[in-house]
C-alpha cells in the first residue's frame, strides 16, 4: 500500500474481523465504514459463537459472515478445526489486516504464523500489565489509579506482540467493574479505528519488518497514546 498524499485517496484496507460477543467495536467499525470516515472494507466476519449479537451486525450491513461454533449440536469444535475453517475462510476473503475484536478463543502459534495478513487484537488494559481476562477486576482489586486499552500485533504469545497504541484513563475511587467496563470500552470505540486509521495510511507498520518507512521516522516511541478521560 502506497503512502497516503493529499492528492491520492488511499486504498482502502480489507479487513476481516474476529468476535465471539456483543460486536459494539464491530459497529464502530461499520459505522465508520459506512460513512466513509475511514478508509475500509469490512470484507468478513468470523464468530466462534453462534449467538454472537456481532453477526446480526455484520448480516444488517450486508457483510458476509463465518459461524464456527466452538459447540454445535453438543459436540465441541476442536481448536485445530476452527483455525483450518478460519484460515480457508480468511484466504477466500483476502484481508490487508484481520482484526480481533472481542474474540476470545486462544489461537495457536502456527495458525498465528500461517494466517494470511497481519494480525491486531484490542486487549482491555494497558499491556504489557494485566493480560488475560478478568482485567477490570483485577485493576480495581490491585488499586491502580490507571487504567485503560490496548492494540497490539498478534503474537504466539498471549497478549505480548508489540503494542501499536493505548488509550488510557484514571481509575475513579467509585468504579466498579461494570463502571469501569463501561468507561473502558468508550475509549476503544475512539481507539480501535484511530489505530485502523494510521495502519490505513501507512503512518504504523503493519508488516512485521517494516521499520524502513520514512514516516516511522518521526514517530514517538510505541505505543502512540491516547489520552482521554471519559
Ligand atoms: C472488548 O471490551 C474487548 O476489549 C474485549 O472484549 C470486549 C468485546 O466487546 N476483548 C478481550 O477481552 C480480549 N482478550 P464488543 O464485542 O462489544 O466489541
Amino acid at each position: 500500500m502506497s503512502v497516503d498524499n493529499a492528492s491520492q485517496p488511499i486504498k482502502p484496507l480489507r479487513i476481516a474481523v474476529l468476535v465471539s460477543g456483543s460486536g459494539s467495536n464491530l459497529q464502530v467499525l461499520i459505522n465508520a465504514m459506512q460513512a466513509g470516515a475511514l478508509p475500509i472494507e469490512i470484507v468478513g466476519v468470523i464468530s466462534n459463537r453462534e449467538d454472537a449479537y456481532a453477526l446480526t451486525r455484520a448480516k444488517d450491513a450486508n457483510i458476509p459472515v463465518a459461524v464456527l461454533s466452538h459447540v454445535a449440536k453438543g459436540k465441541r469444535m476442536g481448536i485445530k478445526t476452527f483455525e483450518t475453517h478460519a484460515n480457508e475462510q480468511l484466504i477466500a476473503w483476502q484481508p490487508d489486516l484481520i482484526v480481533l475484536a472481542g474474540f476470545m478463543r486462544v489461537l495457536s502459534g502456527s495458525f498465528i504464523d500461517n494466517v494470511p495478513a497481519p494480525m491486531i487484537n484490542l486487549h482491555p488494559s494497558l499491556l504489557p500489565v494485566y493480560k488475560g481476562l478478568d482485567t477490570h477486576k483485577r485493576v480495581i482489586q490491585a488499586g491502580e489509579r490507571c487504567h485503560g486499552c490496548s492494540i497490539h500485533k498478534v503474537t504466539a504469545e498471549l497478549d505480548a506482540g508489540q503494542v501499536l497504541t493505548q488509550a488510557v484513563l484514571n481509575v475513579d475511587i467509585n468504579d466498579t467493574v461494570e463502571s469501569l467496563q463501561s468507561r473502558v470500552q468508550k475509549l476503544e470505540h475512539q481507539l480501535l479505528p484511530w489505530t485502523i486509521l494510521l495502519l490505513a495510511k501507512n503512518v504504523l507498520p503493519l508488516e512485521a519488518n517494516n521499520t524502513s518507512s520514512q514516516i516511522q521516522t518521526y514517530l514517538p516511541k510505541l505505543p502512540l497514546q491516547l489520552l482521554i478521560d471519559g
